[in-house]
This record gives structure tokens, sequence and C-alpha cells, in this order.
């Protein structure tokens, strides 16, 4: 089983990333220059300048692969752009750099045990950077002939391709014509076909072909019959993380599963193989290991069971760095009867780096603001910007960027492309903030169903003063 062990490496190319859109998405990077120092505004960021030097400080580390088994925590109160910042350095990272992120509920709501949910987390976050070399055929196509069986349910049949120096006839099978007629490869295409995978690629038409021009539209592309030899080898690189590696040689998942999201668990001795497997590539010079970034979001939903795991996991050889978030001051650790700071128990504490982020200032939150607005293309006025900033600072920020849309929507019904301050005024007498639904809920004094009266004192927040 070791010695075959496939990284699967044309399957997961055409596995596509999924772009977060959404409250975060004019994060486009944490905005430090050169030296590391951030800027006032840029890439979306405002403020909040000693939380990102630090996270930046510690993507460069990431960067020179020098991290691995390390963890930093962002401590500090609701929206004061934790996530945002952890964001931040994922778009930073660049494509090739794993980052994972996970809320820490996630972790209980998946079929397997909370351990499995972690280490598949863990095991996300590290990317392989594998060389592997490939035999591919590349050159003009000179003729392709197809033949169809009576049925049509078999076809076969012939296909030249030359370079400047030689012609080769290979025989088709149904699968290689079913792909060059995907790509819709006709006489005087040059293309490459990978030879392991089968995957045709069209690179262009031939600059003998050039006279065809009319027919052929303006975005044709116009390449060099190559030379050499029709059969080549070509040494590709490709970066997969551990965890695709694990599911694409599990027995009873293969592949597919990467698409369907359901892994289930992965037996430890399969990973104790690939880590073999991989160490071994490392030593050949055919593998190189990134550590990347596991980002475990309101990290204070974790109980003492995690904790503890991950506590060991850090120590691990094959450890990516992990960036924890959480708003609580003193909290209790969930599976326990104790209070610690952050929700984190102390041992776990004494590993990683903390960093705090503050409220903003009221200049800072205009900006953010308008920055919204102009993701969002809405149009304010001063006047609703000023109360969308006041607004901002007695609540928090989050609120009053939700209000910046629905604003908008007032706005568009007066037939006005700006919002003005009635419309803003409007919607906050719609939509209750946090602290104006905790005093309704007093007004309403127990008439709600399966209301506790007397609970939990409040107090878990982070202390902001
Ligand atoms: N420095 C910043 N620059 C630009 N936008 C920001 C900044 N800080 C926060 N935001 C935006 O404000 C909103 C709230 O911030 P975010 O969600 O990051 O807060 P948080 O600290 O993670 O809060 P919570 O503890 O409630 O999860 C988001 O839409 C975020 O993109
Ligand atoms: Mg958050």
């Amino acid at each position: 089983m070791a010695a075959t062990i496939s990284t699967g490496a044309t399957e997961l190319r055409d596995i596509t990333k999924m772009e977060r859109i959404g409250a975060h998405s004019h994060i486009r990077g944490l905005g430090l220059d050169d030296r590391l120092e951030p800027r006032a505004n840029s890439q979306g960021m405002v403020g909040q300048a000693k939380a990102r030097k630090a996270a930046g400080m510690i993507l460069k580390m990431v960067q020179e692969g020098r991290i691995a088994g390390r963890a930093m925590l962002f401590a500090g109160p609701p929206s004061t752009g934790k996530t945002a910042i952890a964001l931040g350095m994922a778009q930073t990272l660049g494509a090739d750099v794993p980052f994972t992120m996970i809320a820490a509920s996630e972790v209980f709501s998946l079929s397997m045990s909370k351990t499995e949910a972690l280490t598949q987390a863990l095991r996300r976050s590290i990317g392989v950077r594998i060389k592997e070399e490939t035999e591919i055929i590349e050159g003009e196509v000179v003729e392709m002939q197809i033949d169809r069986s009576l049925t049509g349910a078999t076809k076969t049949g012939k296909l030249t391709i030359k370079t400047t120096d030689m012609e080769t006839v290979y025989d088709l099978g149904t699968k290689m014509i079913d792909a060059l007629s995907k790509e819709k490869v006709t006489a005087g295409d040059v293309i490459a076909i990978d030879k392991t995978s089968g995957k045709v690629s069209k690179l262009g038409r031939s600059f003998a072909r050039s006279r065809d021009y009319d027919a052929m539209g303006a975005d044709t592309r116009f390449v060099q019959c190559p030379e050499g030899e029709v059969q080549k080898r070509k040494e590709v690189v490709h970066t997969v993380s551990l965890h695709e590696i694990d599911v694409i040689n599990s027995r009873t998942q293969g592949f597919l599963a990467l698409f369907a999201g359901d892994t289930g668990e992965i037996k430890p001795e399969l990973r104790d193989q690939i880590n073999t497997k991989v160490a071994e590539w490392r030593e050949e010079g055919k593998a190189e290991i990134i550590p990347g970034v596991l980002f475990i979001d309101e990290v204070h939903m974790l109980d003492i069971e995690c904790f503890s795991f991950l506590n060991r996991a850090l120590e691990n050889e094959l450890s990516p760095l992990v960036i924890m978030a959480s708003n609580r001051g003193m909290a209790r650790i969930r599976g326990t009867k104790f209070r610690s700071p952050h929700g984190l128990p102390v041992d776990l504490l004494d590993r990683v780096l903390i960093v705090s982020t503050s409220p903003y200032s009221d200049e800072e939150i205009a900006q953010i603001i308008k920055i919204r607005c102009e993701e969002e293309d809405v149009n304010l006025t001063e006047g609703a910007l000023m109360v969308l900033t006041k607004i901002a600072g007695d609540n928090t920020l989050r609120y009053a960027l939700n209000l910046i849309s629905t604003a908008q929507v007032i706005a568009r019904k007066r037939k006005s492309a700006q919002v003005e301050v009635d419309d803003v005024r409007k919607v906050y007498g719609y939509f209750m903030d946090e602290k104006r639904s905790v005093q309704w809920l007093r007004e309403q004094q127990g008439s709600l169903l399966f209301e506790e009266v007397g609970g939990e004192p409040r107090g878990d927040a982070m202390d902001t003063t």
C-alpha cells in the first residue's frame, strides 16, 4: 500500500477553492508595507496597528517555513477585527501555502470524533509540494481520423501529430476521442496530452495555419509548431495537503469524498504510512513540506479534551501554525468547572503568543464604514455617515455595518441614489441592537416561551475597560 501512495494531482487540480464573500469581502490583505509597518488605510484594513503588525511578523515566519508547531491567539472584544485580521493573513499567504479556517463548534457537529475532526483540520493546513516527472505528447495535429461503430457505442481513430523534426501516428480509444472532441481539437491545433492522466490541453493554432485567420475569429492564439521529439518528459510541481493525500489513499473513501466533504474517519495506520512516505519523498528531494495556517475562530467553544489534544498536536513534527480567536474575558473552560482567561486552559495559554485587539476610534470606524460602502456600492451622505459612526461607537461596529445595506433598501424605495440620515434612522428603528433587545426582553417580563428567569449573570464577554 505504502508503495503506491497517490497524490491525486490531476483530480485535485479541478477543485476550485470557494471564495468567501460577505462580511469580510473588503479585506484584501493586512495592509502592511515592506518593513511590516501597518499603513493607515490599505487593502481594506484600517487601524488595529499593533495586532496587524504582529500578524505580519508571524506571517513572515510562516512564509520562511520557520514556525511549525506554534500558536497565537487574537483576544479582544466583539467586532474588533480578529476574524478580519486572520482573513487578511490568509490573503497574504498566497495560493501555495494552505490556510484552513474552522469555527470551534464545527468540531462537535461533524459525524466523527472531536480529535479526528481536529486532526483533519491540522493536516489540511500542511502542504506537500511535490515534484513529479510526467510524460507528455506535444505537437501540431496533422490529421485526426475517427471511425464510429454502427451503434455509435465504440469509437476508434488515429491521430497524426508532428513537430518540426518528426511525425508520429497514435491509435485513439473512446476516452481519448472524447477528450479531444471536448477540447474541439482540429487539424492545425498545437496540443499537449498528459500521458498519465490523458488530459488534453490546447496550446493554440499553428502559425502555419495563420492564413485561416478569417475563419478563426480574433481571439485565436497562434503558436510555433514545437521542436524536437513528440514525446517529452516534463517536471511538474503541485501542492496538495496532507489531508488530501489521506483521503485519496483511504480505501473506503476515494478522492470523490473530497468533493462531497464527507470524508469520515481516517485510520491512524494509513496516516502513519503516509507520513513515512512523505518523509521518504523529502529525503529523495521529491517533496517539500509547507507548514500552513489553521485558524480556529471562537476557540473558547472547544472543550477541555480538544484543548489537551491541541497541546499535544502542537508538539508534533508535522504541525501547522495554529491561530485562534476569542472574545471572552474570564470564562468557563468547556467541559470543566474552572474559569480561565479567554476560556482557554492555562497550559495552552502558556504556549501561545497572545495578541490583543482593542475597540476602534470614531475616525477609524468612519473609515471602515466608508470602505464597506464602496464594497456594497452604497452612497452615504455625510450626515448618514456621522450617524452610523455614532451608532457603531455606542453599539458594535458590526451592527452599524449591517445597517448599511438595509438603509440602502429604504433609500431605493424612495428612489434615491443616496442613503440619508432619515433612512438610517428608520432601519435603526426596525432592527434592534443587542442592548435594546435585552431592554425589550426585560420589558416583556417572561412573556416569551422557555425563558429562564434569573439565569447566570452575564459577564463572559471581554471586558473593554
Ligand atoms: N481593521 C479593520 N479594517 C477594516 N474592516 C474591519 C476591521 N476590523 C473589523 N472590520 C470589519 O468589521 C466587522 C467586524 O469585525 P470582525 O468580524 O473581524 O470582528 P471579531 O473581532 O472577529 O468579532 P467577534 O469576536 O464577534 O467574532 C467585519 O465586517 C470586519 O470585516
Ligand atoms: Mg470573529
